[in-house]
């Protein structure tokens, strides 16, 4: 049988956890908050202005992103390089773009020696300037990126920078 002071007692102990708990809930979210947010979604870029891309010639262009993790903002970084190629007017699209990263293994791609084609330095994958693979050392073609043009008379070259799977025949992204 529970006199009334022991059930004074365990009303005051259940009292005082719920009010423990009804303050250490948000508390945790609070905390957990910026672990549960997703990276940032891939979105276009403001890359390049149309007019200094000449035809044919590709131009790397680095991405750089202002990072946020949990608890830090860091200060703009470079987090990837893309290739731009501009196209001939009579083509489809006026710019085509490419991820640097190699699907080899994620080297960054280069220009061969003479300008004619992409090489990666680090195991030789050698690409044509429409990302086909020129010899079997890559397990796909350069990876390709969304381009979108403004419609102003100097048009603004906007990539969506995105990053893929090495070692796969499928084009992957990573989340
Ligand atoms: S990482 Fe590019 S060839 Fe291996």
């Amino acid at each position: 049988m529970i006199n009334r002071r022991e059930f004074a007692r365990i009303g005051t102990l259940v009292v005082g956890n719920l009010m423990a708990l009804a303050l250490a809930v948000p508390g945790v979210a609070y905390l957990l908050d910026p672990l549960r947010r997703g990276s940032r979604a891939s979105a276009f870029r403001e890359l390049a202005r149309l007019s200094p891309l000449k035809v044919g010639v590709p131009l790397a262009v680095p991405v750089v992103e202002a990072r946020e993790d949990a608890w830090v903002k860091y200060p703009p970084e470079p987090v990837g390089l893309v290739w731009l190629i501009r196209q001939p007017e009579q083509a489809k699209e006026r710019v085509i773009a490419f991820t640097a990263e190699c699907p080899h293994l994620g080297c960054a791609i280069n220009l061969s020696g003479d300008g004619k084609s992409f090489l990666c330095p680090c195991h030789t994958s050698a690409f044509k300037f429409d990302g086909t693979p020129l010899n079997q050392v890559p397990p796909r073609g350069m990876d390709r990126l969304d381009v979108s043009l403004s419609d102003d008379a100097d048009p603004t070259v906007k990539v969506k920078f995105e990053r893929f799977r090495t070692q796969s025949e499928e084009r992957i992204p990573l989340g």
